[in-house]
Order: C-alpha cells, then structure tokens, then sequence
C-alpha cells in the first residue's frame, strides 16, 4: 500500500463496486457516469485499479488496464476523486501509482480519453503531462475526435509517453 498525501492508496476491489457507482453521477456534476463502470472492471483489472480512503471512507478511484492488443501501451478508463478532497493531489497519486505499476508491466505510454465539456478533466490531464491528440475537429483551440463514443460523442484523445 502506497500513500496519498496522508491517504492510504490501495487496489480496488469487486466489494468496492456498489459504493462506486452510487457516488459517482455526483462526483461528475450529476452527469450519468454509473452505467460506463460495469462490475467486470472491479473484477478483472485490479492490478491496475486502485481507490484512495480516508477514514475508511472510499474518496478516490481509478480504473485502468493494459491493452491486450498494444501490449506496451496502458489506458486510463475512470478517474475521481470526492468533490470535497479535490486540489489535493489525489488524483496526481492515483496516476502515479498507476504509471509505476503499468511502467513494470512493460508500458511505455498511457491513453485516455474525455468529454468536450470537461474542462477540469482536460487541465488536469494536461497538468499530468498528456498531451491532445491532433485532430480535424477542434473547438476552442482543443482538438477532438469526431463521433469518437458514437454519434455527437466527440472525445478529446490523450496520450503521455514515459
Ligand atoms: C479530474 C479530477 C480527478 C482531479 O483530481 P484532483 O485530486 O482534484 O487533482 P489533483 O489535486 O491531483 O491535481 C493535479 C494537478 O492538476 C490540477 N487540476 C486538477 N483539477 C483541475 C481543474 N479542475 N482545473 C484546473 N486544474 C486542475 C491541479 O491544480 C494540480 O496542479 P498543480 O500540480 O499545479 O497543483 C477531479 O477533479 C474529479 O474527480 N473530477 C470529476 C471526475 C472527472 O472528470 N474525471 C476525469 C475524467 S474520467
């Protein structure tokens, strides 16, 4: 178990499941997230899904895994941190345990994607060092991916290089 400014991090678990997804429509700003989160995910990817607490209170998660397909390559598919414990570096923590760990299972760089209208999702990525994947389509300066989660689903792409 690694720490988080004080907060212990450790690897999600499948009992952390029901917990997750009654949180997280607010943690998103009551957009409807839970149904993007399946249980397989707290199943299959524990090794490289972690959760931070605080007072046994579950205050951070992330979901990642390695693609089986790129097998150096690691995606990003969830992270968040509980609105009243954000700006603390959390969610920096939850990525670096997860770049340790993907780093020892031979990755060489990580993906992730994000909505248009995250703003907040979009700076911190960019804070932690990944950078937009050119596009065709951009909006305010910030490339996106066209229909890239089915129609109207523009994505920003995101990728970081170790
Ligand atoms: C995005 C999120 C995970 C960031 O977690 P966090 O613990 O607050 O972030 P950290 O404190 O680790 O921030 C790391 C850096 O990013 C910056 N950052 C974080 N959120 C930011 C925001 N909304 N706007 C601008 N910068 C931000 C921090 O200022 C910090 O920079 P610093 O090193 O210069 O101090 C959190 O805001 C969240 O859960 N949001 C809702 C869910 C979400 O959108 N998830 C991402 C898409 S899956």
């Amino acid at each position: 178990m690694t720490r988080s400014m004080g907060y212990p991090i450790r690897p999600l678990a499948p009992s952390d499941y029901s917990l997750v997804i009654s949180v997280v429509n607010a943690w998103w700003g009551g957009r409807n997230m839970a149904d993007m989160i399946p249980k397989l995910f707290f199943i299959h990817f524990q090794q490289t899904s972690f959760a931070v607490e605080h007072q046994g209170e579950l205050i951070g998660f992330l979901i990642g895994f390695v693609s089986q397909t790129f097998r150096d390559e690691a995606y990003i598919h969830f992270v968040g941190v509980h609105p009243d414990f954000r700006q603390h570096h959390i969610g920096q923590n939850l990525y670096e345990a997860f770049f340790q760990t993907v780093k020892m299972l031979g990755c060489v760089r990580v993906r992730c994607v994000t909505s248009p209208i995250n703003k907040g999702s979009i700076a911190f990525h960019q804070k932690m060092g990944f950078v937009i994947e050119p596009s065709e389509k951009s909006v305010d300066g910030v490339c996106m991916a066209e229909n890239y989660d089915g129609h109207g689903g523009d994505r920003v792409l995101f990728c970081k290089h170790f």
